[in-house]
């Protein structure tokens, strides 16, 4: 706890958990890595000439260095090792069995944070201390296991710290406490997200977010996607996304619509119907069709994107088997014939330049995941066929 009273004070309150610790002596912080040197011990009964394992104190250091709440303070020399997987003992209490790839709360020394147990490489049995493969912990079961969390830590081994190198598991629905563990070592983590790299105007750096995607779409039971509708005005897009949203709806998955006419009323207002500001609508559906994606969200998109290169920009954002794209081929004459909007008509008439089909360019998807056409195929077989290639 950082204790601030007033300007002129700045305290880092704790557990003193191993070793004896002296104003004068070389600390750092951990994960930051900054040093310093501590200036006073301070308890309520005034301050001490040197604090032993197990005092709750207060300390202040020579400089300002930021320290934040969770962090720890050790030895200038010690090496603590930091990372976000390591390999731990766990002692199963609960009766569900622990299960792996389950997001899990943890409580470690000083942070509650988010993780996984990735991986069970054995079971000890307690009688005979044979290890056995297991898929899962049950009550009072031990095991080794991979333990991935939301978070760089410092990792301590059990067996030299206890106090810093021990945890708890708790059930993030029940809040219950269901496991313990020992830490044994810290692994290399496996890279939990992608990023992108490719070069931006501005001096911004990609902020690696603790919460994957894979996390989000845990909780929520399968994962980000989308589909992307694309074809003539009047084609059907809008219907069709529509229904498939309902059918998704009532199966229980999270989705998410973006339809052109609705998004040209908002965040595109400010566009035309020009071939760069199509191109500019286009590029700003895809992040946002992105950033539901990654909160695990099955976001559908209902615009002509009529540029190829618009739609393989889109796609790049994904990775493969997560865009999937729909071409709508109802033919330009059917569309014209429903003309729902009158657009057709005045486009014919000249007052719309610019008009897709009539005097702007479509552009026929060559390698669309899927093509439906609504002139002859019934809604109900067109959802079909798109919730089997879901
Ligand atoms: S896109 O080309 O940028 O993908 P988007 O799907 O957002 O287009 O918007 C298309 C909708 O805008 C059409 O359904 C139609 O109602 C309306 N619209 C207005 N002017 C035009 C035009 N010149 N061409 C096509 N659609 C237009």
């Amino acid at each position: 706890y950082v204790n601030r009273p007033h300007l002129d004070f700045r305290g880092y309150c704790g557990t003193l958990e191993a070793g004896i610790l002296r104003p004068g002596q070389r600390v750092k912080v951990l994960p930051s890595g900054k040093a310093s040197t501590v200036a006073r011990i301070v308890t309520f009964d005034g301050d001490l000439e040197v604090a032993y394992p197990g005092q709750a104190i207060t300390v202040t250091l020579d400089d300002e260095i930021d320290i934040s709440r969770g962090d720890w303070l050790v030895a200038e020399d010690a090496e603590v090792p930091l990372a976000d997987a390591f390999e731990a003992d766990i002692v199963w209490m609960h009766d569900t069995a622990l299960e792996p790839g389950r997001l899990y709360d943890l409580k470690l020394a000083t942070r509650d944070l988010a993780g996984k147990i990735t991986r069970i490489d054995y079971q000890t049995d307690v009688n005979t201390l044979e290890h056995h493969a297991a898929e899962r912990l049950a009550l009072n079961a031990i095991g080794r296991c991979r333990v991935e969390v939301a978070g760089t830590l410092p990792v301590d081994d059990y067996r030299v710290s206890p106090g810093t190198g021990s945890f708890i598991v708790i059930d993030r629905m029940t809040n219950v406490t269901v496991g313990a563990g020992m830490v044994h070592r810290m692994l290399e983590s496996e890279p939990p997200y992608e990023y992108r790299t490719h070069d931006s105007k501005a001096e911004v750096v990609w902020n690696r977010s603790s919460v994957t995607p894979e996390m989000r779409a845990h909780i929520k039971g399968h994962a980000g996607k989308c589909i992307w509708f694309t074809g003539l005005s009047g084609s059907g897009k809008s219907t069709l996304a529509n229904a498939l949203e309902v059918e998704l709806n009532r199966r229980g998955y999270h989705t998410m619509l973006l339809d052109g006419d609705n998004i040209r009323h908002g965040l595109c207002k400010d566009l035309a119907m020009s071939e760069a500001d199509r191109t500019e609508n286009i590029r700003r559906v895809g992040e946002i069709a992105k950033l539901f994606a990654d909160a695990g969200i099955i976001v559908i998109t209902a615009f002509i994107s009529p540029f190829r290169s618009d739609r393989a920009a889109a796609r790049e954002l994904f990775a493969d088997g997560d865009f999937i794209e729909v071409h709508v081929d109802t033919p330009l004459a059917i569309c014209e014939q429903r003309d729902p909007k009158g657009l057709y008509e005045k486009a014919r008439q000249g007052k719309i330049k610019d008009f897709t089909g009539i005097n702007s360019p479509y552009e026929v998807p060559e390698k669309a995941e899927v093509q439906v056409n609504t002139d002859t195929m019934t809604q109900e077989a067109i959802i079909a066929k798109l919730m089997k290639v879901l």
